[in-house]
């Protein structure tokens, strides 16, 4: 079954995954580019909201996990082994050398993994290209590499002060693990000027008469029997997401679906499995999905299980458990708590997807939503005017009193905020449910119905499947008296 895998993918790859089991791994890891990559949120009403969280951290240093991982791959006597110490004696313990060792303790894997016809492409940049080249190398052997593919990603060019040509291309590694791969050549669309040049026939083929001098006569040439131009090791024709792109999902480093059906197109075959390892928001499953492959995703982050939940439910109406499993989500409340002990913001994000919110924050800190006393959001429109409403949602781990509940009013004062969703693991006390009852009623002219101001939900009532009561969200009121249905928009197309 199509599995998401919650988790560091090394520990995961090792324990579920056999050997020779993949067709296909497509990964894009970070880069080692020293960033943190911040996720931007906008709202139903398409301004840019200033909430931005920070997704995953792009820095590697050199730290006692470094150390341990270093030495497992040097003993395990690899092939690989004897070029990490020598990198190590060249490079020093840094950043780049943990980043190396991290990246080839995966690679080790995901090479075990790959069945004999299997291919893998590694998307990087020119940061540490060149070393993961080498490394590849050794893993695969140099005779497996079959493409160094440059994708160019176009996009305007500012005025720069440093001292280099802008960098405008990332480099993709692509090897096989035997002579035995699966490869399908890949072909350009055609150009409109050529199209042009072909008629409609009585069953609407496309056709056109083809003078050949040389032979002295004609010839019929049809147009689904002309393959376009071979696709080489130069990918110029796929442009990355920009801003408005409408696959856009707000995800940092998101990649085009277009890059990753070419690559699935060309190495794999239907109910091949595709799997990434660092699948962000899903890209590869995505594209696996459109093209009829089997896949596998992991991430080490509940934000991008999430997003890849709702991508998933609004782009293929795919549901978790029923449709495909997801591993490593806490599945009752002890294993919630455990989240909440071992990471606050990846419990907050987790119980945030439960009611499918988006998480709030600001300015790239994690802590600055939390300190206004909001971590998520919802937005809907249930009126005429069109204006988007807001639904504000705080998540405790901790201790909870009646106070949290007066807070949580003054907070949609405050924000003049419709609703507020309070979800707690420990379970409420009578006074909080008083408060909460007491905050009174929001009614909805559009929906002619009332919906509780404050609702207390602990993660116990979430998990049972209690819903929390809201005006639908998936549904815009269109100027007159006709109610538009459009997909769900909390996350897509935000
Ligand atoms: C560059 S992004 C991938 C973007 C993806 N290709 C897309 O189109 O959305 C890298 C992802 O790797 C994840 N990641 C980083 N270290 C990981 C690890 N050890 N195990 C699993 N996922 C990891 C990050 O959370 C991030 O989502």
């Amino acid at each position: 079954m199509n599995t998401l895998y919650y988790g560091d993918n090394l520990p995961i790859l090792k324990k579920h995954f056999p050997s020779e089991s993949v067709d296909l791994i497509y990964l894009d890891p970070p880069f080692n580019s020293n960033r943190n990559y911040n996720v931007l949120f906008k709202d139903e009403s398409g301004t840019e909201a200033d909430a931005q969280i920070t997704a995953f951290e792009d820095t590697w240093h050199w730290t006692q996990d470094a150390e341990r991982l270093y030495h497992d791959v040097v003993t395990a006597s690899l092939p690989v082994s004897g070029l990490l110490s020598s990198l190590r004696f060249t490079i020093g313990t840094n950043q780049m050398m943990a980043y190396l060792v991290m990246m080839t303790a995966r690679l080790i894997e995901l090479h075990r993994v790959l069945k004999a016809t299997g291919s893998l492409y590694l998307h990087c940049d020119p940061t540490a290209s060149h070393y993961l080249k080498i490394i590849l190398d050794e893993i695969f052997g140099f005779d497996r590499m079959r493409s160094e593919i440059i994708w160019r990603r176009y996009g305007g060019f500012k005025r720069s002060s440093a001292k280099k040509f802008p960098h405008k291309h990332d480099t993709i590694l692509f090897y096989s693990k035997s002579e035995e791969l699966t490869f399908h050549p890949q072909f350009k669309e055609h150009k409109k000027e050529y199209i042009r040049r072909f008629k409609k026939d009585d069953q609407g083929r496309l056709y056109r008469d083809d003078v050949n001098p040389t032979k002295g006569g004609r010839r019929i040439i049809y147009f689904d029997e002309v393959e376009g131009d071979l696709i080489d090791s130069l990918w110029t024709d796929i442009f990355p997401i920009n801003p408005l792109a409408a696959e856009r999902l707000g995800y940092p480093t998101q990649k085009p679906v277009a890059l990753l059906e070419r690559i699935i197109k060309a190495s794999s075959n239907e109910g091949d499995v595709v799997l990434d390892p660092f699948c962000g928001c899903g890209t590869a499953i995505a594209a696996a999905q459109n093209l009829n492959r089997k896949w596998i995703g992991i991430d080490i982050t509940h934000l991008s299980i999430a997003l890849m939940k709702y991508r998933l439910k609004d782009t293929f109406h795919l549901e978790p458990k029923k449709d495909y499993s997801v591993v490593g989500e806490p599945e009752d409340v002890s294993s919630a708590r455990q989240l909440a002990n071992d990471d606050r913001y990846q419990f907050q994000w987790w119980a945030l997807s439960l009611i499918k919110a988006r998480p709030a924050g600001a300015g790239g800190e994690k802590k600055k939503g939390a300190d206004k006393g909001i971590d998520g959001l919802i937005t809907f429109i249930d009126d005429q005017s069109g204006k988007g409403k807001r639904v504000l949602i705080q998540v405790k781990s901790g201790h909870v009193k009646s106070g949290d509940i007066r807070d949580m009013v003054g907070v949609l004062d405050r924000e003049k905020a419709e609703i507020g969703i309070f979800i707690t693991l420990n379970e409420p006390t009578r006074d909080m449910i008083t408060e909460a009852v007491s905050a009174g009623y929001y009614h909805s002219e559009g929906w002619q119905r009332d919906y509780p101001k404050v609702q207390i939900l602990t993660i116990a009532d979430l998990l049972n499947g209690k819903p929390v009561q809201l005006p639908p969200t998936s549904t815009t009121f269109k100027n007159g008296n006709s109610i538009v249905r459009e997909p769900d928009q909390i996350y897509l197309n935000l």
